[in-house]
């Protein structure tokens, strides 16, 4: 008996050997320690025994047993180990790896323009108003001094909505609104779209404007300069060279056009700025007694001066960009670059 318990060991171990797998291991506990297996069918036999060799034996037959399952529970050990280690080597992240980039939008250059622009008067305690973009000819045209057979609508190829509605050619109408539901002393601008019958490098059918006017008692051509001078060399850098051109709107009187030292070529002349070394960068003015007559205040009391600036002018010009329609073709590859 104990040869064939010390083959069935070696058996049993040389099958333990062999084994690749939990499931290996696990047949071959059924096939040596299992209830029909040679080891039990030992025990079985121990009844054949005397009583003294029985009791013997029957340690004997226990320590194989025990030898056997202790390598079979080592064993299992060992190959779950293996086995949770091959899975968390496939689940592996590798933290280090660089991420997928979200790509996020960017403001357009009209929006960051005319939220530059706002900023810079909002903190001069300019507040903002908007009007509507389809307008009637009162305040886009009369109300403004320029009255129907006037030769300063001429200046404006204006689309029309129907005989008296138009879409407003300028933001200046907005000026008459707010005079017309406030009183001075006022601060204000209105930015906002507007449309022209134009279309070439420099022109497009809609463009945006900023409007602004201040109007209190004893405002003069001195705050005009002042407040604008400080506006420009906020928005084109300090020490930007100024020029204040005498001009002529019909709501304003005296007009004047203000000139920046070109961007381009810093005054020696360019294509830009034909040659001249200048660039017109906005219309202003005292308000003219009949804009403040069609509004009803006084114009004895008040005075005020206007302007009125286009966006995607000083985009192109902050941002040296030649051709007008490339804000409004949407292209990405150009509004990523801003
Ligand atoms: N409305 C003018 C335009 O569209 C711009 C302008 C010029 C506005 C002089 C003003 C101003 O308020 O005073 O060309």
């Amino acid at each position: 008996m104990r040869e064939e318990l010390h083959r069935l060991r070696e058996d049993a171990f040389n099958s333990l050997k062999e084994a690749r797998s939990a499931e290996d291991v696990l047949a071959v506990r059924k096939k040596y320690l299992g209830r029909k297996g040679p080891i039990a069918s030992l025990i079985k036999e121990l009844g054949k025994y005397p009583p003294d060799e029985r009791r013997e034996a029957g340690a004997e037959i226990n320590r194989v047993k025990r030898e056997i399952e202790d390598e079979i529970e080592a064993l299992l050990d060992e190959l779950r180990l293996r086995e949770r280690e091959e899975r968390l080597k496939k689940e592996k992240i590798d933290v280090t790896l660089p991420g997928r980039s979200i790509p996020f939008g960017r403001l357009h250059p009209v929006t960051r323009v005319l939220e530059e622009v706002e900023g810079i008067f909002t903190s001069m305690g300019f507040d903002i108003a908007e009007g509507p973009e389809i307008e009637t000819d009162y305040y886009n045209f009369e109300a403004l001094n320029i009255p129907k057979n006037h030769p300063a609508r001429d200046m404006q190829d204006t689309f029309y909505v129907s005989s008296d509605v138009v879409l407003r050619t300028h933001t200046s109408p907005v000026q008459i609104r707010v005079m017309e539901t406030q009183s001075p002393p006022l601060r204000v601008i209105a930015p906002g779209a507007v449309y022209r019958r134009d279309s070439d490098l420099t022109h497009t059918p809609m463009f945006h404007q900023v409007e602004g006017f201040m109007v209190d008692e004893r405002v003069t051509f001195g705050d005009l300069k002042g407040v604008l001078s400080a506006f420009l060399q906020r928005l084109f850098g300090e020490g930007t060279p100024l020029r204040f051109r005498p001009s002529f709107f019909p709501f304003t009187e005296p007009s004047a056009e203000v000139d920046i030292r070109c961007v381009m070529c810093k005054g020696t002349g360019c294509r830009v700025c034909k040659e001249t070394g200048w660039l017109e960068i906005l219309g202003c003015g005292m308000i003219h007694p009949e804009v403040f007559r069609s509004v009803g205040y006084d114009c004895e009391k008040y005075t005020g001066f206007a302007f009125g600036l286009g966006i995607e002018r000083i985009a192109m010009l902050k941002y040296g960009i030649d051709d007008i329609r490339l804000f409004f073709e949407n292209d990405i590859r150009f509004l990523r670059q801003f």
